[in-house]
């Protein structure tokens, strides 16, 4: 491979590659703010300029001053073979100060209100490469602050015109919403008269701008970004894949933001997946289980929940009936392998079945000249739920057919199904008439009532159809695998608790599995089996027990079932092979160190 030296650091780079691109990949820090891989060169900011030597092939190879000595922008100029490049030398650094000295004479000095604090190249910049002091005593040029869009405010004198904005508006969504207006100190940017920044993957230019200029309304002012922990996930919304990283503090989801992966997203994420997480926090979240007592539906324990679930179920299988199984496509994979299995368990000719898939349109291509098969494009998937591939795979995989959701409804009409399991975890109320008349207790015309346990996360009007309601988690709250719309196998750490007294749907059914055992039962599944107290101690009052979990299999770890699943059933062997696990990110910060308080 050929090789340059950036700041005496020898890189290996391929053919193409900018000595900019170059020095990042190998963790040599240039400043930039006009580049980013996803758009056009224009170096503009002028902040990214070295000088360099090359070797003169007239010459014999010898190292001559690259560009007669002069400086040069490292972001559009591609590495060559034997190059060696300073951006710490006394004339690049020389500039630094001066770039960032120039662009902060008409920056505001407000920090301590900018959203941006903490994650701003302008703040860091300056006090890396800046000159520390100002020397501008003259009036600031102020700019205006402009409602952009439907979730984007833009602060025009905190700009520094690196032109990404525009750019990712023509470049990458083709819309062209954006323009700089205006000339020298009085350029700004604008949207064009009559339109607004709102297309489907506007709210990207928040994550581009380098400064607090472009802000997110549904973020602004909630959190100080120093606080947030992220986590690397999976868009928990579509079928599109896209990696996300899930922001959070104390249990509470604050904003969610595209992780970068060249063979899917990109750099990018739809508005759609960035603000589609309002659910997890939702007032009609289930927090209980619940059971029927004397017709009515009360809260109850989870060792009574689950008692009376495994009771109904059991009973329904002893009288020949069959026990239906719906799996939610918002589901992870693993969870429809534990819940496959309990069906299974129960009656081991369960009728399996994939949750209703829903659907907004068709798929959108942008920019929208190109076809989706173009690996510049970005796809916004119209499949609005992330793992209906990956239900059907594991749930076909351990033997059963999987009826499509209304094929399973018209076969819930007929008198031998005795008990239905249904898991909901839709972001919205998913009890449409043909839902609940599929779903349902009661009686009916040639048939008697069915056993129901819903499991599901948010109240919605099938409540009422259960004879058992057990609170089951969002895609946040637990780790799994979903499968993409592009069949691929992508896993995602937990971000947050789960709330309050709910459950993953994997340890429901590992429990459920537990109680179908009972005390001592087989190894497996159910090989260990604890109840679970937890004391609640309130100052001057007597302690109170009050059981959280009862029978419990173990804990689910999504990366066990995986193996699992991949040992017990050959078809689910891409579990282990093919499953793409995200690194999880230390930390640490060179030169920090943490302590506790
Ligand atoms: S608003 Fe931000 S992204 Fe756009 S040009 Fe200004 S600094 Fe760059
Ligand atoms: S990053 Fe090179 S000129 Fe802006």
């Amino acid at each position: 491979m050929p090789t340059i030296t950036i700041n005496g650091v020898e890189c290996e780079f391929t053919k193409g590659q900018m000595i900019l691109q170059v020095a990042r990949a190998s963790g040599v820090a240039i400043p930039s703010y006009c580049f980013h891989e996803g758009l056009s060169i224009v170096a503009s900011c002028r902040i990214c300029l070295g000088e360099a030597l090359a070797p003169n092939p007239r010459n014999g190879g010898k190292l001559e001053p690259f560009m007669g000595g002069k400086l040069f922008p490292t972001c559009q100029t591609p590495a060559a073979e034997g190059m060696v490049v300073n951006t710490d030398s006394p004339k690049a650094v020389a500039n630094q100060k001066a770039v960032m000295e120039y662009l902060l004479i008409n920056h505001p000095l407000d920090c301590p209100v900018c959203d941006q604090a903490g994650e701003c190249t302008l703040q860091d910049f300056s006090q890396q490469y800046g000159r520390g002091e100002s020397r501008f005593e003259e009036q600031k040029v102020k700019q205006p602050k402009k409602d952009v869009g439907e979730r984007i405010l833009l602060y025009s004198d905190r700009c520094i015109l690196c032109t990404q904005c525009v750019r990712f508006t023509r470049e990458v969504t083709g819309t062209d919403e954006l323009y700089i207006n205006g000339r020298g100190n009085k350029e700004e940017i604008d949207v064009f008269p009559g339109l607004g920044l709102d297309n489907p993957l506007a709210s990207n230019v928040i994550d581009l701008c380098p400064v607090g200029a472009l802000l997110d309304k549904d973020f602004l002012f909630t959190q100080r970004v120093w606080f947030l922990k992220r986590t690397p996930s999976i868009d928990g919304i579509t079928a599109s894949g896209d990696n996300i990283w899930i922001e959070h503090n104390e249990g509470g989801v604050y904003r969610i933001k595209p992780r970068e992966n060249a063979a899917v997203n990109k750099w990018w994420i739809t508005d759609e997946v960035r603000y589609g997480w309002k659910h997890i926090h939702a007032e009609n979240r289930l927090r209980s289980p619940m059971c029927r007592e004397h017709g009515a539906l009360v809260e109850s324990s989870y060792s009574r929940a689950y008692g009376d679930a495994i009771a109904g179920l059991r009973k329904a299988a002893a009288g020949g009936k069959r026990v239906a199984l719906l799996v939610s496509p918002n589901l992870t994979c693993e969870e429809a392998y534990a819940l496959g299995t309990l069906a299974k368990l129960i009656d081991p000719q369960a009728v399996f079945g994939l949750g209703p898939v829903p659907r907004v349109g068709e798929d959108r291509v942008f920019p929208p000249q190109l076809s989706g098969d173009d690996p510049k494009a970005f796809t916004m998937y119209a499949e609005k739920a992330p793992n209906a591939r990956g239900v059907q795979r594991v749930l076909g995989a351990i033997g059963q057919m999987v009826l499509d959701a209304e094929a399973f409804f018209a076969r819930m009409k007929e008198p031998d199904i005795g008990a239905i399991i249904a898991t909901g975890n839709y972001r919205e109320d998913w009890a449409a008439p043909g839902v609940l008349g599929a779903i349902d207790r009661e009686p009916r015309e040639g048939a008697d009532g069915r056993f129901v346990v819903l499991i599901d996360t948010h109240g919605s009007a099938l409540i009422d159809h259960a004879d058992v309601v057990i609170p089951g988690a969002t895609w946040a709250e637990k780790a799994g695998t979903f499968e993409s719309a592009r069949k691929m196998l992508q896993a995602f750490e937990q971000a947050i608790p789960v709330i309050e007294l709910a459950k993953t749907e994997g340890q429901i059914a590992l429990d459920l599995i537990a109680e179908f055992h009972g005390e001592g039962g087989e190894e497996g599944m159910a090989a260990h089996r604890a109840q679970v107290v937890i004391v609640d101690e309130q100052p001057g009052q007597v302690p109170m027990a009050v059981e959280v979990a009862a029978p419990r299999a173990r804990l689910f770890e999504a990366g066990e079932i995986r193996a699992e699943m991949a040992d017990r059933y050959p078809g689910l062997g891409a579990f282990v092979s093919e499953v793409a696990v995200p690194e999880v990110e230390v930390g640490a910060v060179d030169g920090v160190e943490m302590v506790d308080l």
